[in-house]
């Protein structure tokens, strides 16, 4: 039975990073998957983090299974955390949270929410969009349709045709928003712009669903919500996956929480008793570690503050190296990569071709995405110099 299956190439972007770690060239760079790197090129654990994990493993009585929905600390920490302090619908009790095997569980489970709710929900992905958006969503049977986005001879958002293709948008259909750093190319909204957006969902009647995977690595974790508390605040139905894979470092813990903004209490309960019945079928109850981890810190100030102040240092050390890697290719090459200091978070893409990133890789091995997504975060002091030499040298 089992021997007609064929062997599946790799993902795209987790078999790209195994090709780099197998390079025996001391030289490779690593600019493949989404993982912050530091200046030795460690993806590091935060102290915040090591210090509720020893609290944990001291004070911990049992490795009972967790209450379905996940830790309330953890629920109720990462809803003030996304929705803000001040926020009308948590105040209101609107909001129904449930734990996620991260931010692709909770994707998952928005996934099948909106599936049960309008089986025939057209989802709306920007092109481009991060490919693994397809099967998450499309597992469920939910099928796409695209709207423009990215503009590579700008290296922005072209607003305008994406409003235009959202225009098609309509109620019982969802738009899928990257809430802040896109991923892949970096390029945000403006505050103005999530507003036109949060507009046309009114209008529309279409359902935002927000993938909220990067808060606090573009700007800061209040500035990078801002798009999102906007839209929340303007539309009644809002669905959210968000992450602590990337702030809060706790990517092999898969931690994340799907939230579901309602138009009352009622249907937000009834929304965490579909979640949890979709999570029952998939993978019956959510991690605890990591939710654990960061339940601890959100509900500890001084533990917050610590994780705070290290997440904005690496936000920092992120903004440095674009401008520092903007300066090096322009010195290199005589163009224009100003568009790099300009956009957000961890990725950009190069504006290379994939014949180009292939010579990057074979000659140099220096490794992207053949879309030449760079991971910024795995630029360093000592690896910045070689791989803007090498960048302008396939140019
Ligand atoms: C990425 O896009 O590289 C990250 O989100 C990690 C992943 O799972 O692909």
């Amino acid at each position: 039975m089992l021997d007609k299956l064929e062997r599946l190439p790799a993902d795209s972007i987790l078999g790209l990073a195994a090709a780099c770690r197998a390079d025996p060239n001391p030289s490779r760079v690593d600019l493949t998957i989404g993982i912050y790197m530091d200046e030795q090129g460690l993806c590091p654990v935060f102290d915040a983090v090591r210090q509720a994990q020893q609290a944990l493993v001291a004070e911990e009585v049992t490795k009972a299974y967790m209450p379905p929905a996940g830790d309330e600390a953890f629920i109720q920490g990462m809803q003030r955390l996304v929705l803000g302090d001040g926020s009308s619908a948590l105040r209101d009790k609107r909001v129904g949270g449930v734990q996620a095997p991260g931010g692709c569980g909770a994707l998952r489970i928005g996934a099948e929410i909106v599936r049960a709710a309008a089986p025939d929900a057209r989802v709306w992905v920007s092109d481009p969009t991060w490919p693994v958006h397809f099967p998450l969503l499309g597992s469920v049977g939910l099928t796409f349709e695209t709207y423009r986005y990215y503009d590579p001879s700008s290296h922005g958002v072209d607003f305008d045709a994406m409003v235009e293709d959202l225009k098609q948008a309509v109620s019982g259909d969802v738009v899928l928003l990257h809430g802040c750093c896109h991923n892949p190319c970096g390029a945000d909204l403006s505050l103005q712009q999530w507003g036109v957006i949060a507009g046309m969902a009114q209008q529309q009647g279409f359902t935002p669903f927000i993938d909220f995977a990067y808060q606090g690595l573009g700007d800061g974790l209040e500035q990078d919500a801002a798009g999102l508390r906007l839209v929340v605040e303007r539309v009644p139905e809002v669905i959210i996956a968000a992450s602590c894979s990337k702030n809060m470092g706790l990517y092999r813990e898969r931690t994340g929480i799907a939230l579901f903004v309602c138009r009352d209490e009622a249907n937000a309960q009834a929304l965490v008793s579909q979640a949890l019945v979709a999570a029952r079928r998939i993978y019956s109850m959510p991690p605890a570690h990591g939710a654990l981890l960061a339940g601890r810190i959100l509900r500890s100030e001084t533990l917050e503050a610590s994780w705070r102040g290290e997440l904005e240092a690496m936000c920092q050390r992120i903004n440095g190296l674009r401008s520092g890697l903007r300066q090096k290719l322009e010195d290199r090459s005589g163009r224009d990569f100003g568009f790099i200091q300009r956009e957000k978070g961890m990725f950009s893409f190069l504006g290379l071709s994939p014949e180009q990133a292939l010579r990057l890789r074979r000659e140099y091995s220096v490794y992207m995405l053949d879309s030449s997504r760079i991971n910024v975060a795995g630029v360093n002091a000592r690896n910045i110099d070689y791989l803007a030499t090498a960048v302008a040298a396939v140019l």
